[in-house]
């Protein structure tokens, strides 16, 4: 379909496939294979000198709709869905490097991807230095001759550090190396990294994609080149693909991603706006708050602000756990990008297994909460936090 076709419109109808029953409402393919009207017909689909569907590990028609149309959001060439986020990032990875490859990668990224990188990875022979996500002179100062890639996750969980795409892509492209970001929290509808110079966006469907916190999934998305030519080879041998069952769930989660963001956005901006001036609340980090560190940044990169807000309460660990333990509304979970509001307690969560030390260099302070707004009323969701606030 035509690609010029604004956001909105591409979230509800590009990517469809019709199949010969002409249904309205894109089809789930539940097959693990697809036959063949011969045996020379398997034989050249098995060799990729024939198109078509062979074996769901390597792709499925639903995983295609679905993969069609987050490429069409994100201004894509080719986009790869995988099981998960982390197998995204792990299949990008495992693509593109090799022992004796260094990747410079933000401090600020998910807390995962820093074991993927500074643990798993590196028994592989991968060296990985961690720099500050918003201070352009220290990945600059990281780079080596033998740099591959650039890895970031903007804006930052959980404290929404928002980091210069542009700058860091021109940084790639003199060293040589390629910049992938993680776009999880901002999704198409509010930042599209490869506008900006990225070679590769990363996504967890699982988030705002799927929206309503019901399956796993990941995506890789970039040129043809990188994506199809390495990333899919990988995806194909080893394993980690999307089922179509949750592509399916997701390829419906963004029809409506546009309007999700946008209004998940603007709760977000009120509710931090609210928390800002509250007298128990010390610190609010939220990209769309004039107050925030790269707010001219956040305007120049982004739609909108996004749906987390980030704060810090009077009182330390005790009052944080307090505001958790008075809701009755607001979810207690670790997952964010659901239309229902969740809160969590980083530094004993998400952040949990990760040292004092290095917990204290992110800013991850005890005193932190994170709330990923969702489509409930900000009046509700005032008085729900106001209860333990008080
Ligand atoms: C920014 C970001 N990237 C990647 C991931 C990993 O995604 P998944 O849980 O789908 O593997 C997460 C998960 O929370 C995330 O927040």
């Amino acid at each position: 379909m035509d690609k010029s076709h604004e956001l909105a419109t591409l979230g509800v109808r590009a990517g469809q496939a019709r199949s010969n029953f002409n249904e309205h409402s894109e089809a789930l393919f539940l097959t693990s294979s697809f036959v063949f009207d011969s045996a020379r017909q398997a034989a050249g689909r098995f060799t990729g000198g024939e198109d078509g569907f062979v074996y769901s590990r390597f792709t499925n028609p639903t995983v295609s709709m679905m993969q069609d149309r987050l490429a069409a959001l994100e201004g894509a060439e080719d986009c790869i869905a995988t099981a998960s986020g982390m197998s995204a990032i792990l299949a990008m990875s495992m693509a593109l490097l090799k022992s004796g490859d260094h990747v410079v990668c933000s401090n600020a990224v998910f807390g995962a991807t820093v074991q993927l990188y500074a643990g798993i990875l590196a028994r592989f022979g991968v060296e990985t230095t961690f720099v500050s996500a918003t201070r352009v002179s220290q990945w600059e100062q990281a780079l080596k001759p033998n740099t591959k890639l650039l890895f970031v996750e903007t804006p930052s969980n959980p404290l929404t550090e928002i980091s210069d795409i542009a700058a860091l892509s021109a940084l790639a492209r003199n060293a040589g190396a390629l910049l992938a970001v993680d776009n999880a929290f901002c999704t198409p509808a509010l930042q599209r990294p490869l506008q900006h110079g990225a070679d590769l966006v990363i996504h967890s469907a699982t988030k705002y994609l799927d929206g309503q916190g019901r399956v796993l999934g990941g995506a890789v998305l970039g040129a043809k080149s990188l994506v199809m030519d390495g990333i899919f080879g990988f995806l194909r041998t080893a394993g980690p693909s999307l089922s179509p069952f949750n592509a399916w769930v997701i390829l419906k989660g963004m029809e409506t991603l546009e309007l999700r963001m946008r209004a998940q956005s603007e709760r977000a901006l009120e509710l931090a706006g609210w928390l800002e001036s509250h007298p128990k609340v010390a610190r609010v980090f939220h990209p769309g708050l004039a107050s925030h560190p790269q707010h001219a940044l956040a305007l120049r990169q982004q739609r909108a602000g996004g749906a987390v807000v980030s704060f810090e309460v009077r009182g330390g660990r005790d009052a944080a756990w307090r505001v958790i333990d008075s809701t009755r509304l607001i979810s207690i979970t670790g997952n964010l990008g659901d239309v229902k509001t969740t809160i969590t307690h980083p530094a004993t969560t998400t952040h949990g297994r990760i040292s004092p030390e290095a917990r204290a260099a992110a800013g991850i302070t005890e005193a932190l909460l994170r709330v990923a707004v969702g489509l409930e009323a900000v009046e509700d969701l005032k008085v729900d936090l106001e209860r333990g606030l008080k």
